[in-house]
This record gives structure tokens, C-alpha cells and sequence, in this order.
């Protein structure tokens, strides 16, 4: 496959956001109250790369640093650990705002909820989240990881006391494997993904995100022009440009959703323009694993269908780049640790910038002296001996 930028441009979406009722400020709050309960929360940095901004034409750069989230180096904890709460809540007949780490940890409440497990399939991060709350709560986790998954992503898992392994199917395969052994064993599907049918759990990590949002809104000192976005499957995209929807409504920056070219689902459904979801198969071997999921979850697709403009599809070397630059920023800018997934957005903007052959791209999406960009590095060093085989030797097989 040839590696390269491509643009697609959704020109159905306006400055004008619609309403996301399942992503209001309200709610927001709700979901960072919940989050805020726990003993290890502490909200992550947003690191300000004024310097870095202006060395490639830019007004300004933030980065929500999600390293730092519960010492678990990726946001997806937030996710699984808030549909969790909420399945408890559910169970115990209790609203919603009233959940918290103290409650769910409560004898009273285990002994209601009784021996109950949780399962889901992961490319790691989210699993990793999973199996952190479940074993935080006193429940079992069964996770499946896609064929290729690095093996320090499972011995993470492994550690959670999960019962982990890595199986010979690709993420989506995982995922359908995970649903047919919930139906059969009577487990709960705790999966980051909706499909007709399977949305209630889906819709609660996609609002366990917002937690991250709300934080970065509060955190940045001026309106961003462009928000850019990194998808798998969606759900975090779409979570957080629902939420800036709700915040910005009749004046929405700009949102932009970055894949890898060899796993670029939302990028080939946004292309086709009829409002159909296409699906890309194979092994999707790219190393922003992360994001190799080839079928688009139906809730984000349909709030990302209304509100992002503009769909990436980008080369390997975009992420590498992405993470050598962030970890090694202009004079007086802080460093970000940040893996492949995680700097793949800012990396694809890093080279738009500089690129002469992807001006173009950079026109169209608007970028200039003016704008103020916000990223989430989604992850740190998830996998650190890639990390430093691309941060500190300078290659990777998959670059040009
Ligand atoms: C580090 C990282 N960034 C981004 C994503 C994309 O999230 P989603 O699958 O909700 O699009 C993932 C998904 O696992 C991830 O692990």
C-alpha cells in the first residue's frame, strides 16, 4: 500500500453544531464528579507548545497529556471504569450522580451485585482500563487481544489479575468474540464500540471520555480554531467533539479526525458521502495499534457525521514524527510522552505544516498563523520498546 495524506471532506457539517443531548455540560460534570471520587484521580496536564507552534506557522499548540491518567498511561481507563459505575448504578436502581468509588467499593454494594464478570476485547489500552476497574472493584475481567499485540500490552492486562490473552483474530474479530462468549457465559460486554443492538455500554465510556474535555476546557486560556482527533473506532472523537459541540454550538472549531492510512474506515466512509459506514478488513497493520480497527462504532458516526468536517487518513511516518517532536519540542516548551497512537494527530499536523507538497491539505483544513490547535496525546509510552526504537534510533520498518 502506498503511504500518503489524504484528505475527505464531510461538507454536509457547518459552524453551526447540532445538539447532542448525551454529551450536555450537565452531564460533563456528572461524569467528572464520578471520576473525581476516586483516591488516585488528579486531573492530567495540558501542556501549552507556544514555542513549537510558531516554529511551524501556528499561533498556538495545547496537548491534554493523558500519560498521567490514574498511572495507567492512556485515557481509556476513563471509559471503561465510568460504564462500570454505571452498570452497578443500574443494577443497585441507583441515579446515576449518585455512583461513586466509595460506594462501589462498599460491602453493602458487593454483596448486592454478587460475583459478576466483565469482558471485552482490547488493542490494549482500553482492556488495560477495564481489567484496572474491574480489580479495583473486586470483579474478574476477561480480555482478548487482536493477533500481533505486542506482549508487554498483555502482561499490563495480565497484572490487573485479568484473565488476558491474545488471540488469532484481528480487533474486530475480537471484539465478536467477545460478545459471543458474553452471551454464552453470561458476562458483561464492557466494549468502547456500538453496533445495532449494543449501545448503552458503548454510549457510557464514549460520556466516561468527557471527563478529558471538560478538563482541557477548563484548562485552556483561549478558543481553539481547530480541535484534531484521532479515531479507532470512534468513540473518543466523538465524545469529545460532542462535548465542545455543547460548548461552542454556533461557533464550533474546526474538527479534524486523524487515521492511519491502513485502518482509515471513518476517512473511506466520509470519502463515499452517503452516509454509509464503510468498513476496511484485513490485518490493519500499522503501529499506531490503537487505532487498526476497521469498522466505525455506529454511535460515532453518527454524531461525527454532523459535527467534524474533515477526515485524515495519514502515513506511518506522520506518528513517528509525532512522537519524536512532541518529545522534543522548540526551546522552553515542555516535552510530551507520547506514543504512536497518542501523537499521530500532531504529527500529521506537524507535517502539513512543513510539508510543501501537503499545502493543499493545509489550506483546505485552514491552518495558518492564526490557529489556535488543541491535540490529546491519548497515550504515553504504552509500548516503550518501540518508543525508543523510533524516538531514539530515528527508524521504524514502516517509515519511507
Ligand atoms: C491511545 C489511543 N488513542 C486513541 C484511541 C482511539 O479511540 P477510539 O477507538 O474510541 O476511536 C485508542 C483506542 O484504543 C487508543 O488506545
Amino acid at each position: 500500500m502506498k503511504e500518503e495524506f489524504k484528505l475527505a471532506i464531510n461538507r454536509a457539517v457547518s459552524g453551526h453544531a447540532p445538539d447532542f443531548a448525551d454529551f450536555e455540560l450537565p452531564l460533563a460534570f456528572s461524569v467528572k464528579a464520578f471520576h473525581e471520587s476516586f483516591p488516585m484521580y488528579q486531573k492530567t496536564p495540558l501542556v501549552n507548545l507556544t514555542n513549537t507552534a510558531k516554529a511551524i506557522g501556528l499561533k498556538d499548540i495545547y496537548v491534554k497529556d493523558e500519560s498521567f491518567r490514574f498511572g495507567l498511561n492512556a485515557f481509556k481507563v476513563l471509559g471503561g471504569s465510568y460504564a462500570i459505575g454505571r452498570t452497578i448504578a443500574k443494577r443497585l436502581d441507583m441515579h446515576f450522580n449518585e455512583i461513586t468509588y466509595e460506594k462501589i467499593m462498599d460491602e453493602e454494594t458487593r454483596r448486592k451485585i454478587g460475583d459478576v464478570t466483565f469482558v471485552t476485547a482490547t488493542d490494549g489500552n482500553h482492556g488495560r482500563g477495564v481489567a484496572w476497574s474491574a480489580n479495583r472493584f473486586g470483579y474478574k475481567s476477561v480480555v482478548y487481544m487482536p493477533k500481533g499485540t505486542e506482549e508487554i500490552r498483555l502482561q499490563n492486562i495480565l497484572k490487573e489479575n485479568a484473565d488476558a490473552s491474545i488471540t488469532e483474530f484481528n480487533y474486530d474479530g475480537c471484539v465478536r468474540l467477545a460478545s459471543q462468549m458474553a452471551q454464552e457465559k453470561g458476562w458483561i460486554m464492557v466494549q468502547d464500540t456500538a453496533w445495532d443492538g449494543y449501545e448503552e455500554v458503548p454510549l457510557w465510556i464514549m460520556q466516561g471520555y468527557t471527563t478529558m474535555a471538560i478538563e482541557a476546557f477548563e484548562q485552556m486560556q483561549e478558543k481553539p480554531t481547530h480541535i484534531f482527533l484521532q479515531a479507532g473506532v470512534g468513540s473518543m472523537a466523538a465524545a469529545v467533539a460532542a462535548f465542545f459541540s455543547d460548548i461552542y454550538k454556533e461557533d464550533m472549531p474546526k474538527i479534524v479526525i486523524v487515521e492511519p492510512n491502513r485502518a482509515d474506515c471513518f476517512y473511506q466512509t466520509a470519502l463515499a458521502g452517503d452516509g454509509e459506514r464503510r468498513i476496511v478488513t484485513g490485518d490493519m497493520n500499522t503501529i499506531m495499534a490503537g487505532l487498526a480497527c476497521g469498522e466505525p462504532c455506529s454511535i460515532a458516526w453518527d454524531i461525527l457525521s454532523r459535527c467534524a468536517k474533515f477526515y485524515i487518513s495519514c502515513p506511518e511516518y506522520a506518528a513517528a514524527q509525532g512522537m519524536r517532536v512532541l518529545g522534543n519540542p522548540a526551546k522552553g516548551d515542555k516535552k510530551v510522552i507520547s506514543g504512536e497512537s497518542g501523537a499521530s494527530a500532531f504529527g500529521c499536523v506537524f507535517e502539513i505544516m512543513r510539508d510543501e507538497r501537503l499545502k493543499d491539505i493545509r489550506n483546505e483544513i485552514g491552518l495558518d498563523e492564526n490557529s489556535v490547535c488543541l491535540f490529546i496525546s491519548t497515550e504515553g509510552d504504552t509500548d516503550p520498546e518501540n518508543y525508543r526504537r523510533i524516538v531514539w534510533d530515528g527508524a521504524h520498518p514502516a517509515e519511507r
